[in-house]
């Protein structure tokens, strides 16, 4: 069952409807989460600035991703209003090519890591015989979009529950192997202190970086480093994987890496 939507023009044209293994609070999260959009969707928009946020939800000048543009100035103003005691949210589309089109999300709750969301798609003064193809362009874009939300839900719960028992590893000495052996297969992985790591060598001396992005525990196990920098795929934050430093938010840093020691010729990382 669909739900009304504030304009009385607009016009049902769909709806798109999923299930996850995510938290009720890993979807508000995310669907507060308006600086992922350019970056975890960059398929879809180019670029956010913010207008207003809080609690209640976010406001927005958004530019679709060049693909997705009909015109250069295709920029548009995006409205997300939470309302959790009907454990939903509105998107409003208040200017722009589609002004006046309104998403209604629902969340059906069925256990604690389980939800389904149904998403309403609303346009207005649209002609009858273009409600299919508007309502299928929706859903398809609404499914690649929670293809990497999903992705990025998951990886999220999963770094938060593992970060609960790395608290109580002990930061215990790794033998990651030879350094003949490693040499050869840099950069090379490993977990220390119940947390992986990305092991490198440069002017012949050992460095090892996190693979957990501080902001909101993104990997960085995908992300190449290009001239000792690497680049967060959830919102974006760059790191100098030598120093620690964030680039672009001051205040984030790398988490402080085991030191790397050749022992006997084989490398080791310690505390
Ligand atoms: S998790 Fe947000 S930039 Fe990495
Ligand atoms: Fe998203």
């Amino acid at each position: 069952m669909t739900s009304k939507p504030i304009s009385v023009q607009s016009q049902w044209v769909g709806s798109y409807r999923r299930r996850m293994a995510v938290s009720l609070e890993r979807m508000y999260e995310n669907a507060l989460d308006w600086a992922h959009l350019p970056h975890l969707h960059s398929d879809a928009f180019a670029e956010i600035d913010l207008i207003d946020a809080g609690p209640w939800g976010w406001r927005a000048t958004l530019t679709p991703a060049l693909a997705n543009r009909r015109s250069e100035t295709n920029s548009y103003t995006l409205q997300l209003t939470l309302d959790r005691a009907h454990r939903r949210w509105i998107s409003s589309t208040l200017d722009g090519p589609n002004v006046g089109s309104e998403i209604w999300t629902h969340v059906f709750e069925f256990g604690e890591r389980d939800i389904e969301i149904q998403a309403d798609f609303f346009v207005p003064l649209i002609q009858e015989d273009h409600k299919d193809r508007v309502g299928h362009a929706y859903r398809k874009l609404y499914k690649q979009l929670y293809d990497e939300d999903e992705g990025m839900m998951l990886g999220r719960q999963a770094a938060l529950d593992a970060q609960t028992l790395a608290r109580q590893a002990d930061p215990v000495a790794v033998d990651l192997g030879s350094v003949a052996e490693i040499a050869q297969r840099l950069p090379h992985d490993f977990d220390w202190a119940g947390r992986p790591w990305r092991l490198g060598m440069e002017d012949d001396r050992w460095y090892a970086y996190t693979l957990l992005c501080p902001h909101m525990l993104g990997s960085l196990k995908h992300a190449a480093a290009v001239e000792n920098v690497v680049t967060c795929p959830w919102h974006g934050y760059q790191f100098d994987v030598r120093s620690g430093e964030c680039l672009n938010q001051p205040s984030c840093r790398l988490a402080d890496p085991p030191s790397i020691e050749v022992i006997d010729g084989r490398v080791i990382a310690q505390g």
